[in-house]
């Protein structure tokens, strides 16, 4: 048996069907290159069938990194769906289509009305289809296709035994084995893989696959079960992020994977020192916070604070760290710049940060730097990050924010008012009255982006610490039924609500095209 794991990252997929995270085209591309730079051997990147949006990302994903790692795609049991996910990924050198259809009693009777011959049928049929699709491109000699029988964990063991069994036959070369609602516990999961090892008569024709969600809080628990009883394939998201309670985290697999080789004996792919930037990459377009104690990349996952820690940490960092920290990227000291801090100190820390950037891009970042220097003594690396997330957010910008102007005090009525610059260069002037100065700029921007949004959530916290340090806003809103979330930094806060209101707006307008299809729903 293979002692190489694969690791098939669905952040941008799975992990994009989480409320609130959907992500534009070139945010996509932009996880896609961390992805890339992570190591991760498959990246599953969109449901291309999905949206307009996201065919085009899918497109541009495979375009880009297909010769670099396996780019796949999503479809139902269905030939236009089918279609479409080819037509996106044919541009990849590396590619595969990862073809679903529930299985379980529950799907069969209530979502899908059919009967388990039909299910057989259609799995079987759609396989093939999928496997000639690839096999007419003259590189493709033995196609890549996956195949999931959609919750497999609810399934009947001798159903899916059967369907997995005809799928292989069929052609897939992957079989994941879902457990879409995060109903399995380690030892139930342990039994249904070693099951399917045992008494799927094809099965060393295809590598199972793990794919758990983590509703119960076991998602890479139920993860690593699977990789004990034979799976050398594992589903995973960066930060756990996932519909309802997310999907495996990848951080956490991967390194309980490196850090207990001598348990498991296996070994991924993963350059885990991309670990922490990946993370904080993926948080910050997604606009999902990592928890600070969360394990791997959480804030706290190597601070010491009781002193008998402390003390044995200082006789030998093995008393109570099982991994070094730079392995997984974490920089530990909070380095501070200033005003005389160089270009090159500037570009050394930004290195050691994480960001790989282009020299224009470090240019505009270090302008922003230096004008917050002006404003704050301290710049620390949380300010540097929070500059770069501000930057990148308003390089892709369909609007961006020029002068505004709120008026705050005691009275019922406030006023703002806002010019702001379409990227294609005209600008607009609008004020408006609210409640307070946030709404009446909220108002102003809605106005100018020409859409009526929902705000569900808003917050305020501040980048570091002091009364002079850079504010941070995070806005959630709601468009049609899709939640869109923002950030937005500055010194003064009331701009940095602007800038985060902004952005969720540039987010609304740039995936207008709208989510059609859910993977969950239909066929
Ligand atoms: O959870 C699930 O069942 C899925 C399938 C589409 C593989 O995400
Ligand atoms: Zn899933």
């Amino acid at each position: 048996m293979s002692d190489t794991i694969t690791i098939f990252d669905t952040t941008l997929r799975d992990g994009e069907q989480s409320p609130g995270c959907s992500m534009t085209t070139p945010e996509k591309l932009e996880i896609a290159k961390a992805l890339v730079e992570l190591g991760v051997d498959v990246i599953e990147a969109g449901f291309p069938i999905a949206s307009p949006g996201d065919f085009e990302a899918v497109t541009q994903i495979a375009n880009t990194f297909g010769n670099q790692t396996t780019i796949c795609g999503l479809a139902r049991c269905r030939t236009e769906d089918i279609d479409r996910a080819w037509d996106a990924l044919n541009g990849a050198q590396n590619v595969r289509i990862h073809v679903f259809l529930a299985t379980s009693a529950i799907h069969r009777e209530f979502k899908l009305k059919m009967a388990k011959e039909e299910i057989v049928r259609r799995a079987v049929e759609m396989v093939k289809y999928t496997c000639d699709k690839m096999a007419s491109r003259s590189d493709i000699t033995t196609p890549n296709v996956e195949f999931s029988p959609e919750d497999a964990v609810r399934t009947e063991l001798d159903f899916l035994t059967e369907v997995v069994e005809k799928a292989i036959d069929a052609g897939a070369t992957t079989v994941n084995i879902p457990d879409t609602v995060g109903y399995a516990t380690p030892n139930h999961y342990f039994k249904v893989i070693s099951h399917l090892k045992q008494h799927v008569r094809n099965i060393d024709r295809a590598v199972i696959s793990a794919h758990c969600h983590d509703d119960l809080g076991l998602g890479v628990a139920n993860s690593l079960a699977a990789i004990e009883a034979g799976a050398r394939q594992v589903e995973c998201t960066i930060n756990g992020l996932g519909e309802r309670a997310g999907n495996a985290a990848l951080e956490e697999i991967v390194m309980a994977l490196r850090t207990r080789k001598d348990y498991y004996g296996i070994e991924s792919r993963i350059n885990t020192p991309r670990l922490f930037p990946t993370s904080r990459l993926v948080s910050s377009i997604t606009g999902m916070k990592v928890q600070r104690n969360k394990a791997i990349v959480g804030q706290n996952a190597f601070a010491h604070e009781a002193g008998i820690h402390q003390h044995g940490m200082l006789q030998s960092r093995e008393t109570y760290e099982i991994m070094r920290p730079a392995d997984v990227g974490y920089i530990g000291q909070n380095i501070v710049l200033g005003k005389h801090s160089g270009r090159h100190a500037f570009r050394s820390r930004l290195i050691e940060l994480g960001y790989q950037l282009d020299d224009a891009t470090v240019q505009k970042v270090f302008d922003d730097f230096t004008a917050l220097c002006d404003k704050i003594k301290e710049v620390s690396d949380s300010d540097i990050i929070a500059l770069i997330e501000n930057r990148s957010q308003a390089t892709q910008a369909i609007w961006s924010l020029s002068s505004f102007n709120a008026t705050a005090g005691t009275g019922s009525l406030h006023t703002a008012a806002i010019e702001a610059t379409h990227r294609d260069g005209h600008k607009v002037q609008k004020a408006a009255t609210g409640d307070g100065p946030i709404d009446a700029l909220f108002r102003c921007l809605e106005e100018i982006a020409g859409i009526k949004a929902k705000l569900k959530d808003y917050t305020v916290r501040s980048v570091s610490s002091g009364t002079e340090a850079l504010g941070e806003a995070s806005v959630e809103v709601e468009y049609h039924e899709r939640a869109f979330h923002g950030k937005g930094v500055s010194t003064d806060i009331i701009e940095a609500s602007a800038l985060a209101y902004l952005n969720a707006l540039n987010k609304v307008l740039s995936s207008q095209d709208g989510k059609a299809i859910h993977p969950q729903h239909g066929v």
